[in-house]
């Protein structure tokens, strides 16, 4: 069993607190206590923009408030996740010492206010995070009610003032040795842009620099590298007091890519994540459960183990164009989706509603009425009840895969630098959604994980156009299919190489040309709307946006091109390597095709069911430490829509029995054992 919190080993139901904002409200804060317990929540996050409350002058204390707050929580049974407040600082630090501020692209610096914008290489700002940290870890670590460290709040964002600076060209001095080998890495030759001093080097910006990739690249691994130092030197001051108390930093899922994830979260013992889908939006609520799924997966593989799902919202949000509610039922199906890919909390933003400024229109479970008569607080309260249900059975449960698809951050960050061959657009969150509805679609699990990780385990890898391979992972890629694995490939997959060079040759090792059989010789790029076709297993799918037209050295060719100068050229190719498979579709192929192909040449996968599952509905399984399967099923539909289950099972959330068959309602949902 994976226990993410040892002194409190239950799913998590709570949110951000800030009694901060309400100390001249007394009788507000003894309500929420009470309504809290009436929701059911047994864990807040406190203190996370709490600075200017306990710091209020440089090095003057006011711990009292927050003594008294988790004194009355822990006598109500609330857990406590605490914060550190790094992610806003208070105006006397600013002002004291403007060197905290960022500065900017252009070169600016900028003024007080926000949160989130600090500079993480300040040594002064490091120091009074250090001290604040330090002095809230001696405080607090002992108390039976912090059971986690929450270090400050969703890390983001760069620095270019002269220390960051600095500290990038430590950073390249350390990778490359000698400017020879930089100017190498980077390609510097090219318009002349040759380095001669290690001074000359300046963070990317539009106002200098933009086209030396490797220059880019190498700025967000920097940003990453010195997020991770920072966030490491808050983690020593809050293990310095208590090293078993677990620490989280709330991430923001697979769609931010402003840093590296998979490098956070080695330094982390807890993944932890805020979930904000745009549920109800025109293109339906199935699509972006899918999307959201794929988020999750991500989370939950990053370290294997489940996550937290630290924030959410009880209802709308307040920074969408459009902010809608969540209608019944869809809060609860919502959180269930999270449990299903390996959550093990429903926590949300925010347990009491802002009353001013920026955030007083987005939902919390207590309103400004302050009452429990609510839509929302009742829903709330109600997945409080189904967590408590399911806590002795799914709490610490996995979630196992045997296929994985690769999602490389790093990869991610060089594509969207790449100039040509589709400056229009190469979508590489959509390629992978359309290679990840297969397992969404079929009850299978599916980890999302990086090319660092051991790939060795599964049967099965898909790597949607992963366009930069770093150092070693082609040799592991060989490894794994040669040993029997399969593996997909699709369209701009393997052109670079660690530094965004470009591989040379035909048919080379490196290009894992001898695993794939084909070398890739032209790759076409179609307008908005353009599409080539392909026939395959007998329907005929349009191809859109790339195209490569390939040379097969030893591959079978499965599909051709419909049209264009390359008609008849291979689409789909498969060549056997070793005991396994290599396939490799060579043009941006829809859902529907990745729906049918992948089907027909993955090797045997768990699934959950082994029956068809309706569209829109989303099975998953969790396996308890004594092999119990848990099988999650959840129709993001608004209609009725029955699932066959091949066997007889309970719903552990209605009790009720289950034969051969489940029907759901709309936004309904249940989890299932066998009988
Ligand atoms: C999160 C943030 C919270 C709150 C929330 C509103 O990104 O961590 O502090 O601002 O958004 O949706």
């Amino acid at each position: 069993m994976n226990v993410i919190t040892p002194k409190f080993p239950q799913m998590l139901h709570g949110g951000d607190y800030d009694p901060e904002q309400w100390l001249g409200y007394p009788d507000v804060l003894e309500n929420d206590i009470t309504l809290m317990k009436q929701a059911h929540i047994n864990c807040v996050s406190l203190g996370i923009f709490a600075w200017s409350r306990l710091e209020p002058e440089e090095g003057c204390f006011d711990f009292g408030w927050l003594d008294d707050i988790i004194d009355r929580l822990w006598k109500a049974g609330i857990y406590v996740d605490l914060a550190t407040p790094s992610g806003a600082r208070p105006h006397w630090l600013a002002d004291k010492y403007p060197e905290v501020l960022r500065v900017w692209e252009d070169g600016s610096r900028a003024m007080f206010g926000g949160r989130h914008n600090h500079c993480f290489t300040s040594l002064v700002y490091r120091e009074k995070v250090r001290i604040i940290d330090t002095e809230l870890a001696e405080r607090y670590s002992s108390h039976p009610a912090v059971i986690m460290w929450h270090i400050s709040n969703e890390f983001s964002g760069d620095c270019r003032c002269p220390m960051c600076r600095e500290a990038f060209r430590e950073f390249l001095k350390k990778k490359y040795g000698s400017l020879d080998r930089l100017n190498h890495e980077w390609w510097a030759h090219f318009w002349s842009h040759t380095y001669t001093s290690w001074e000359q080097i300046e963070p990317p910006s539009y106002k200098g620099e933009t086209a030396v990739h490797g220059l880019d690249l190498d700025w967000k691994r920097f940003v990453t590298h010195q997020t991770v130092d920072f966030m490491k030197a808050e983690i020593a001051a809050v293990k310095s007091a208590a090293p078993e108390i677990p620490v989280t930093a709330n991430f923001m899922g697979m769609y931010f890519d402003g840093l590296d994830y998979f490098e956070l979260g080695e330094a982390l013992d807890v993944i932890s994540w805020d979930s904000y889908p745009e549920w109800h939006a025109p293109c339906g609520n199935e699509v972006i459960a899918m999307n959201e799924s794929l988020s999750h997966d991500m989370m939950r593989s990053i370290k294997g183990k489940p996550f937290l799902l630290m924030e959410c919202t009880p209802s709308t949000t307040n920074w969408r164009g459009i902010s809608k509610l969540k209608k019944p039922g869809m809060h609860r199906l919502a959180i269930l989706n999270a449990i299903a890919h390996g959550s093990d909390s429903a926590m949300y933003f925010q347990i009491r509603q802002s009353r001013g400024s920026a955030e007083k229109f987005h939902s919390a479970v207590i309103s400004h009425t302050g009452t429990s008569d609510t839509r929302t607080f009742r829903e709330v309260t109600e997945v409080g009840e189904m967590l408590e249900k399911l806590t002795g059975r799914i709490y610490g449960s996995s979630t196992p895969a045997e296929a994985a698809i690769i999602y490389e951050p790093q990869s991610k960050w060089a594509l969207d630098k790449a100039q040509g061959p589709r400056n229009a657009g190469l979508n590489y969150f959509d390629a992978i959604q359309r290679c990840y509805h297969y397992f969404w679609a079929n009850g299978i699990n599916v980890d999302i994980v990086n090319e660092n990780s051991d790939i060795s385990r599964y049967k099965l890898v898909v790597l949607p156009m992963l366009y930069l391979w770093r150092d070693g992972f082609s040799d592991r890629l060989r490894e794994f299919v040669k040993n029997g694995g399969t593996l997909i490939s699709t369209v701009f997959s393997g052109i670079v190489g660690e530094n965004d060079l470009c591989f040379l040759g035909e048919a080379t090792e490196e290009k894992l040309s001898d695993v794939m059989g084909y070398w890739v010789e032209e790759t076409d790029s179609l307008y908005d709307g353009e599409a080539n076709s392909t026939v395959y297993s007998g329907r005929e799918f349009e191809l859109t946006e790339l195209c490569e037209v390939l040379r097969p050295t030893t591959c079978e060719v499965l599909a051709v091109y419909g049209s264009d100068f390359y008609k008849g050229k291979p689409a789909v190719t498969a060549n056997r390597f070793g005991s396994g498979m290599a396939y490799h579709v060579a043009a941006n192929a829809p859902m529907e095709f990745f729906d049918v192909f992948i089907g027909d040449v993955a090797p045997q996968l768990k699934r959950a069911l082994d029956t068809g599952i309706p569209a829109g509905v989303n099975v998953t399984l969790r396996q308890g430490g004594d092999g119990t399967d848990y099988i999650f099923v959840q129709n993001f539909l608004d209609t009725e829509q029955t699932v066959a289950l091949g066997g007889d099972y309970t719903d552990i959330l209605s009790g009720r029995s289950c034969s051969g068959e489940v029907t759901l309602e709309g936004c309904g949902a249940a989890v299932l054992v066998k009988e």
